[in-house]
């Protein structure tokens, strides 16, 4: 397969799987007597699954067909070239262009666009979105413009805050909470994904909510408070305080995005300690861990290249996270998430309680045994919960 065909299947895959795709064409038959003249392909939700419509036009007639992306690939790679020599790929932020010759020579193309584009995952055409960026607090937070466009520079942004709200939908629709939720956004910044958050609690799953964004800078909760007081928002309110020393008495939903190096271990400690039924994170810098890698002088084949040590403290810092949580009885998931502008982290940490036992003693040994390899003496989350490993 030539080069450029395959890299044209990646940019596919990768704004699949980032749900980055807005549309897809396949067009110049290779065969001109071939009764299938082009097909369209765009990205629909269906039963909670994510699938690719191919609308295939034929001479006389229209056929529709949903596949899965794994699907999806395969019919790409068996339809370019023998059956269509163009393709193009349209995506949030880019056009792929893929133009094969006669010859079977591929050339290809990417332009970036400057026009605001969206995903729209919906069959018949409607936008169902989570988020409705023409809501006024879009604006005056800065991300769209009077009119509820999204600006060019913010684009990337609101895919952040759409992949959260889609996320967090998933993980709260199916939960069962008494009376008003209480939740807690840890390092909640300058409130996009906290306004996003109560937006979708409140408006799309009608939840009645007490969301408090934990936030040390003051003038960002000056800012956002005068923010939700003209708009008149229930539910809604940032606190100005340290995650150390923030203690709510009820707490239903910890969250703490991005929130730098152990900041994010204070806000675990404290959903474990006030037994939250669901705490989501995005761990940000991880610089305790490596210090202390660093200091044992303990180096292994993989570890002993600078940046592999980076890596392998991040992968062992989160690690040791989702097995504390575990220890304390929370079902724990490690997913993708959209990655932010000025760091390539992009996992996310969800740890959902559950009645199992918890404290089994082999996640201790497990722990024990990671930090004796990589000569850790603490990881900081354990001294917060005031245990040791
Ligand atoms: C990178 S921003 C993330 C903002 C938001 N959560 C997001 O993901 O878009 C981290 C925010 O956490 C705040 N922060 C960092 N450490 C904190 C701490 N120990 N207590 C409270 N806020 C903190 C910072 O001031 C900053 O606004």
């Amino acid at each position: 397969m030539p080069e450029n065909i395959g890299r044209f299947l990646s940019s596919v895959a990768e704004a699949a799987s980032h749900s980055t795709l807005v549309k897809m064409t396949l067009s110049k038959p290779a065969d001109k007597r071939d009764e299938l003249r082009n097909v369209y392909v765009k990205p629909v939700l269906i039963k909670e699954q994510r699938l690719f419509a191919f609308t295939y036009h034929y001479e006389r007639r229209d056929e529709v067909k949903n596949y899965d992306v794994a699907q999806t690939l395969d019919i790409l790679r068996e339809m370019i070239p023998n059956r269509f020599l163009n393709a193009m790929l349209f995506t949030v932020d880019e056009d792929v262009s893929l133009l094969v010759s006669g010859k079977g020579k591929a050339t290809l193309q990417t332009k970036k666009v400057q026009e605001c584009r969206e995903q729209n995952l919906d069959h018949d055409k409607q936008k169902n979105r989570l988020i409705n960026p023409a809501n006024p607090w879009w604006y005056q937070l800065g991300l769209t413009t009077r009119e509820g466009k999204v600006t060019a520079d913010m684009q990337h942004k609101f895919k952040q805050i759409y992949k959260y709200a889609e996320i967090v939908e998933s993980l709260v629709k199916p939960m069962k909470f008494d009376g008003s939720v209480h939740i807690a956004d840890m390092g909640a910044g300058k409130g996009y994904l906290t306004f996003a958050l109560h937006e979708l609690l409140t408006q799309r799953l009608q939840m009645d909510v007490d969301i408090k964004g934990v936030e040390i800078r003051p003038d960002l909760v000056l800012k956002i408070n005068e923010i939700i007081k003209a708009d008149g928002l229930k539910g809604l309110e940032f606190v100005e305080s340290s995650i150390e020393a923030y203690h709510p008495e009820k707490l239903d939903v910890l969250i703490a995005l991005h929130a730098c190096n152990t900041a994010t271990d204070d806000a675990i400690a404290s959903g474990i300690k006030a037994n939250a039924e669901l705490i989501v994170c995005a761990p940000c810098c991880h610089k305790q861990i490596r210090q202390e890698m660093e200091r044992s002088g303990r180096f292994d084949a993989i570890t002993r290249y600078g940046i592999f040590l980076e890596r392998q403290a991040v992968m062992i810092t989160d690690t040791i996270r989702a097995l504390i949580l575990e220890y304390f009885g929370y079902k724990t998931q490690v997913m993708e998430f959209i990655e932010m502008e000025h760091t390539p982290k992009n996992v996310l940490l969800v740890g959902k309680k559950t009645l199992k036992k918890a404290k089994d003693p082999k996640i201790i040994r497990q722990i024990s045994d990671l930090k004796t390899r990589y000569g850790i003496g603490n990881h900081y989350l354990e001294t917060v919960l005031d245990f040791n490993c």
